[in-house]
């Protein structure tokens, strides 16, 4: 599975990458009905993944590495195997237990209609009726997400008491902050009202045009984005001041437009949010520049810094989004049937992107393997998947697993060394497909040209420049429109091509500049077009350089 002793061993590899912080999706007790996203209990390691004890050694490891620790936190539901589900369920309706979550009566002469028509985000219905020890049907409970991941009910003070005490207890172990789980769902609308929309949890399929014309036509959702979500907070804001330290939340909520998401990180409320429209932009000049610029004028509103991101557990890796005819797709998942991306030019955009999002002011987050140029995994058969989207929705739905397969340690290894050193080397949890072996960290580690080699020079820089402290400023160069895009931030000049075609660059341009990063080592080519002393260039194909 990967656990924490496995990764405390990595955090020296970390380290040496660059990053300031790791964020670890959930470790907690869990059935893992979805990967850990349904929580039985709050205070305690999974024992799949270790004990409190090697929590507490991977957290000092990491300290004492200059590394900080982000927790997740699931606030919205949690497993159906919790101590607080179990007692609802046996306890009457009405009942305190009950009232911990979302339990309604059916419709219906007997009940046997659900209490209203929301659908959940897995596919299928949100609500589920209990069967009563007679085997009669009784009341029916809220899941937004699968039948094993009962909504909170956050109406209630105690409710909010406990995960309050969650997010204590692990601030006083020492960890820095949370990523805050469905952080724009937790407030569901008064009475529960129908709602013909459909929610997904990655709110990608459309066009931007697309999508505001759904905004225009779609009634807001009655359980995403509810005004009642900043209260709490306002109130877990003043939890972490108690604190010493620079404590943080940052916010996944698949709220749209900017205006509405930057509302997360006013200044009483959490320090950052995740930016999806960057990673929905995908591989497109104009996109790109129209994420950036709404990313940035938004939260100057709040005084918050942006966050960028191109992938995550939830989605496509976008090296393999990239690689596909139209690069501004973004399917669910990819599986043997579907169009198959073409994995060198997916992951020559992927580099250059790469070098765009880390030369952005602001937080990048990078998910793991995104150092490898890891692709999807899109032939995983089906008797592997685990997402609960892929079963609730008979496989229309491919589902998430293809981006969380195992990295590649060692290309030489069984399992390409993910369970390096563990007692009984067996099958990863889910299997790798072979290209893993050409990706593999000890291939890349040392090799100029490589994906790894090429984020470290680019976080390393990043750091040297003050990019993150940095702003935007767009250079006369950029050109969206025609597939150019140029920034410059704290002195350092980003230039990217998007198109298929070289694009000359400014004569002299490279004897003012020197050049500081090419996304791949044949980004630059002189055009054999050369009067001294200046040199005509051009920037390849889907390449990015960094002058300063
Ligand atoms: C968002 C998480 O990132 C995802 O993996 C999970 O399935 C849902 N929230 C439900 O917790």
């Amino acid at each position: 599975m990967g656990d924490l002793p496995g990764v405390t061993s990595r955090l020296k590899y970390l380290k040496e990458l660059g990053v300031d912080a790791v964020w670890l999706s959930p470790f907690y007790r869990s059935p893992q009905a979805d990967a850990g996203y349904d929580v039985s209990d709050y205070r305690d390691v999974d024992p799949s993944f270790g004990t409190l004890t090697d929590f507490d050694e991977m957290l000092s490891t990491a300290h004492a590495l200059g590394l900080r620790i982000i927790v997740d936190l699931v606030p919205n539901h949690t497993s159906d195997e919790h101590a607080w589900f179990i007692e609802a369920k046996a306890a009457a309706p009405g009942s305190a237990a009950r009232e911990r979550y979302i339990f309604r009566d059916g419709k219906g002469e007997d009940g046997e209609l659900p209490p209203n028509n929301w659908q959940s985000i897995f596919g299928g219905n949100a609500w589920t009726r209990l069967v009563e020890a007679d085997g009669s049907g009784g009341q029916w409970y809220l899941h937004l997400f699968d039948t094993k991941q009962p909504d909170l009910n956050w109406q209630n003070p105690e409710v909010r008491a406990e995960m309050e005490s969650v997010i204590r207890f692990w601030l006083d172990r020492g960890v820095d902050g949370f990523r805050v789980d469905v952080a724009h769902g937790m407030i569901k609308a008064e009475g529960l009202p129908d709602w013909d929309g459909v929610a997904s949890m990655v709110e990608g399929e459309h066009s931007e045009e697309e999508a505001a014309k759904e905004r225009a036509m779609n009634p807001p959702s009655p359980f995403f984005d509810q005004e009642g979500v900043h209260e709490i907070y306002r109130a877990w804001n003043k939890v972490l001041k108690e604190y010493e330290g620079d404590r943080m939340l940052v916010a996944e909520a698949w709220v749209e437009p900017a205006e509405r998401l930057v509302r997360y990180i006013r200044p009483d409320e959490m320090q950052q949010a995740f930016n999806f429209e960057f990673l929905l932009a995908g591989w497109d000049a104009e996109r790109m520049t129209t994420a950036i610029d709404n990313s940035l004028a938004a939260v100057e509103e709040v005084g918050a810094p942006s966050t960028w991101v191109m992938s995550n557990h939830d989605t496509v890796r976008h090296t393999s989004r990239y690689g596909l005819s139209v690069p501004t797709s973004f399917p669910t998942g990819i599986s043997q049937s579907d169009e198959q991306p073409d994995e060198a030019l997916g992951l020559s955009r992927g580099r250059a992107a790469a070098a765009i999002m880390l030369a952005l002011p602001g937080s990048a987050y990078i998910y793991q393997g995104d150092e490898l140029g890891l692709p999807e995994h899109t032939t995983l058969a089906s008797e592997f998947r685990q997402d609960p989207a892929f079963a609730r929705t008979k496989g229309a739905e491919t589902g998430r697993d293809g981006c969380r397969v195992p990295l590649p340690w060692f290309g030489q290894e069984a399992s390409y060394g993910f369970s390096h050193g563990s007692v009984s080397p067996g099958q990863p949890w889910l299997p790798q497909p072979e290209s893993f072996a050409r990706y593999a960290a000890d291939l890349q580690n040392g090799d100029a040209a490589s994906t790894l080699e090429l984020y470290r020079d680019a976080l390393a820089l990043r750091q040297e420049h003050r990019l993150g402290d940095g702003a935007v400023g767009w250079s006369a160069l950029h050109d969206p429109a025609a597939g150019v895009l140029a920034f410059a931030n704290n002195g350092v000049l980003v230039v990217t091509n998007f198109g298929d075609q070289p694009v000359r660059l400014p004569d002299g341009l490279l004897e003012e500049l020197t050049v500081k990063l090419r996304s791949q080592p044949t980004a630059l080519a002189d055009t054999g077009e050369s009067t001294a002393p200046a040199c005509a260039s051009e920037l390849a194909p889907n390449s990015t350089i960094w002058l300063a």
